[in-house]
């Protein structure tokens, strides 16, 4: 979002020493920032009064796609890569990872077959919500430190320039 073509957004960041710098985001930055939005987005849905479906449905929407972009480029880009870790537990990490991705996907290809106002439409999106909420924490919690660990400075811009490109590409495109 907010992003022309391939190009890298910075931003002020704070130093140690109390300076600013400008920094290139990098791709932890890009991966919290999606995880944000995601939890903002179902903070709305959850907002909006059941008596107004259609609603709900359309924020829904938006969350749908955000969080099925996400998944793919962060599978073909920064899974791809995490696959082939030094660390055997983040290998491990990646593949119960991607098996949450599925789980999610399973999850929204069901509330696809469900009316919005049917009291298992909002059923569904509550467990909705904690499958991706427990995989983003876990994520933020284990993941993304034993990935620090892992990458080089210059790979972690590297990463999220490919991040970038591959959402950008993704956003064109209905699921
Ligand atoms: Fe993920």
């Amino acid at each position: 979002m907010g992003h022309v073509d391939g190009q890298m957004e910075t931003f002020e960041q704070l130093t140690r020493d109390g300076r600013t710098e400008r920094r290139v985001e990098d791709i932890y930055d890009l991966l919290t920032r999606d995880h944000r939005s995601m939890r903002r987005l179902f903070d709305q849905i959850e907002a909006i009064p059941e008596e107004a479906p259609l609603v709900r449905q359309q924020v829904y929407f938006v969350l749908r796609k955000a969080i099925l972009d996400h998944a793919e480029a962060e599978e073909e880009v920064v899974y791809e890569r995490l696959a082939l870790a030094e660390d055997e537990e983040l290998r491990d990490m990646i593949v119960e990872a991607r098996e949450e991705h599925a789980l999610i996907e399973f999850v929204i290809e069901e509330i696809d077959d469900i009316d919005p106002d049917d009291d298992v439409w909002s059923a569904k999106i509550k467990v909705l919500r904690d499958l991706v909420e427990r995989h983003i924490d876990d994520e933020e919690a284990l993941q993304l430190p034993a990935m620090r660990r892992e990458l080089a400075e210059d790979e972690n811009e590297e990463l999220a320039a490919i991040f970038v490109a591959c959402k950008d590409e993704l956003a064109e495109y209905d699921d």
